[in-house]
């Protein structure tokens, strides 16, 4: 796809470069020679103020084309005891940084989650699989603060600056920052049995792929068949439940040499997982209006992952 991609003629605002996916993003955009500006705590989104005056600033060097938001409050499970700050992060600071983005002329990304869905699923009528993954249209239905705020924030984004896309997301994982692959690779070189939830269904996704797949998203809305902004859903290809996402990275993990040593990978139900939240159980996105709307496919998680262990190995 890097072939496809042209520098823009005005610099794009990277908010929340400092985090998992921002990080992979700010590489991809140097690697691409994109022109942009990245900011994290040191512009923060809840003060309105602040977004602003750091636009006003970055004007004066050539108007903000686009605004990327990163940032957010992402501990799922802390956010049950710290609400205030989760909703300021998470609904507030993306509905400012809409408000910044109308009053200077900007497009705007938004990212956002699967866990705005109660992962009870959409039923299927008359076929053998019990649930569809979620569309875009589907019914909100959050099951816990992290979720709620992150949809109220999609509410205020479309509410401050009507032209935004907001892409969905999920099970994310990359090179930088805590998550599921870094934490499993490191249990199963310690441990001698790691249990891993196996009654929750999603889309493991690689950072890198998501990056690429908002810059293409940009390169687009440059061209003649822009998208029409809104809601849509990301992840990589198909479902998988937290175990059998482990049980491929220890696959993976000790062909590639990464895992040095056998762990017995146990299964278990979440009822047995100690966690403050309750969690979707079936969290699988629909990605039928992005790949439409791009023309393009998107890698299946596991190729994903096999190409992203690779690189680490
Ligand atoms: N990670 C996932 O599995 C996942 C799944 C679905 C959707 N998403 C969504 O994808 C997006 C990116 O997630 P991520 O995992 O890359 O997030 P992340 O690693 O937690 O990064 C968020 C960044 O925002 C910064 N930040 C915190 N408070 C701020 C403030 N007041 N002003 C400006 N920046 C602030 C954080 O700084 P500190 O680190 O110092 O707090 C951090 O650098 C988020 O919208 C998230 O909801 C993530």
């Amino acid at each position: 796809m890097s072939e496809d991609l042209k520098p823009l003629e005005s610099p794009l605002w990277l908010i929340g470069n400092k985090g998992m996916l921002g990080t992979e993003l700010s590489q991809l955009l140097e690697k691409q020679g994109i022109p942009f500006t990245g900011t994290d705590r040191e512009v923060d989104i809840t003060s309105p103020a602040a977004l602003d005056a750091y636009a006003e600033k970055q004007n004066a060097h050539g108007r903000i084309s686009w605004i990327i938001n990163c940032a957010a409050y992402t501990a799922v499970d802390k956010a049950e005891d710290d609400v205030e700050t989760c909703r300021n992060l998470n609904a507030e600071g993306p509905g400012n940084i809409a408000r910044t983005a109308e009053k200077f002329g900007a497009r705007f990304i938004q990212l956002s989650t699967d866990y705005v869905f109660d992962g009870r699923g959409i039923p299927l009528a008359g076929e053998a699989a019990p649930f569809r993954p979620y569309r875009e249209d589907d019914e909100t239905r959050p099951i816990g603060v992290y979720g709620l705020t992150k949809r109220d924030g999609e509410r205020r984004v479309l509410e401050n600056h009507g032209e935004s896309y907001i892409i969905r997301t999920a099970w994310l994982y990359g090179e930088h920052g805590n998550n599921f692959v870094h934490t499993m690779l490191r249990l199963m070189n310690e441990r001698e049995e790691v249990k891993v939830v196996d009654d929750q269904w999603g889309s493991p996704t690689w950072a890198a792929d998501l990056s690429r797949a908002l810059v293409s998203l940009i390169m687009a809305c440059d061209g003649p068949a822009a998208p029409a902004p809104g809601l849509y859903h990301y992840t990589n290809e198909g479902a998988v439940t937290w175990f059998g996402f482990a049980r491929e990275i220890y696959r993976l993990g000790q062909s590639l040499g990464l895992i040095k040593k056998n762990c017995a990978l146990r299964p278990c139900g979440s009822a047995e997982y100690p966690a403050k939240v309750k969690r979707p159980a079936y969290s699988v996105l629909d990605k039928t209006k992005f790949k439409t709307a791009l023309g393009q496919t998107i890698p299946p998680w596991n190729e994903s992952l096999k190409r992203y262990l690779e690189s680490r190995a």
